[in-house]
């Protein structure tokens, strides 16, 4: 992935690492072509289209900008950013609906399986002067019946306080603000990191020149995203958000969910802030 990433934050460069993070992601090959099923979502997919173009009497020039954009999303490596922003928040919605514990919502283009392994209370692998309000993230993993889940895994990553992921945008060490912490006996963990930015989709891409065509905002609130999993229960994947925080009422992915809102207050130790969030797993 190395090799594509170059010196700018630019949007072909994190379009083109987030493409090729989706190509090696196992959920990818895992969808059966069951013929019936292609057809009844395509045959709706198109007629749905076609009920705009009738509706709205689209013309040939429009016709002609839609073709030209689509092909450039390709080129741009933006179809991940494209559909975690506007398309992948139905799909969770209706894959979680019937979860009693916490809740989910999407994953984004930028999840990497596999960082650093951490112990219960730990710090986030950051640069010495890494830039944010030290942030003290603790908290509980439980079964839906209460019962602690020792051992359980919480990933954890995020971006820095200029809004970049490590291993997308360039010159930041391989696992910035990126790490799989381990929670003790009793489900528990102490992760320290700094609070993260929020983030604007690439303005330079494909996704920006729609989002500047349509005069939408680019902003997603600042998060911090989550897989937390155990064994005998089912992974959540989510993102938790900070109340007041900028666009935490617009968010451009509409992933927002008044559940998943934090209030940090300030830390006992004196620096920074501290929050307590507690996960709840559905059984498996
Ligand atoms: C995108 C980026 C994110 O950080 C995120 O959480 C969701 C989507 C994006 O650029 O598509
Ligand atoms: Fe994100």
């Amino acid at each position: 992935m190395t090799d594509i990433i170059t010196e700018q934050a630019t949007a072909a460069a994190s379009g083109a690492a987030a493409t090729e993070q989706f190509r090696t992601k196992q959920r990818t090959g895992t969808a059966e072509a069951d013929t019936k099923r292609v057809d009844t979502l395509v045959s709706e997919l198109l007629a749905a289209a076609h009920d705009i173009i009738r509706r709205r009497k689209v013309t040939y020039a429009e016709y002609d900008a839609l073709k030209s954009w689509l092909i450039q999303v390709g080129q741009d490596g933006e179809w991940p950013l494209f559909l975690d922003v506007w398309i992948e928040h139905v799909v969770e919605e209706v894959s979680n609906e019937n979860r009693e514990g916490s809740k989910g919502t999407i994953e984004g283009p930028y999840y990497v399986p596999d960082s650093p392994l951490l112990s219960p209370e730990a710090t986030l692998p950051m640069r010495d002067a890494e830039e944010g309000t030290p942030l003290l993230f603790q908290g509980q993993v439980t079964s839906v019946d209460g019962t602690p889940l020792a051992g359980a895994k919480v990933e954890i990553w995020h971006a820095d306080a200029d809004g970049l992921y490590s291993r997308f945008a360039p010159n930041l060490p391989e696992w910035n603000l990126r790490g799989t912490v381990i929670a003790d006996g009793q489900g528990n963990f102490r992760i320290r990191t700094v609070e993260p930015a929020p983030y604007q989709i690439p303005t330079d891409g494909s996704c920006g020149r729609l989002i500047a065509a349509a005069g939408w905002h680019a902003w997603r609130p600042a998060h911090l995203h989550l897989k937390v999993s155990a064994p005998g229960h089912q992974l959540i994947t989510t993102q938790l958000y900070f109340r007041g925080g900028e666009h935490v009422e617009d968010d451009i992915a509409s992933a927002v969910k008044p559940e998943l809102v934090l209030d940090p207050a300030p830390a006992a130790d004196g620096t920074g802030n501290e929050v307590t969030y507690d996960f709840v797993l559905d059984k498996a």
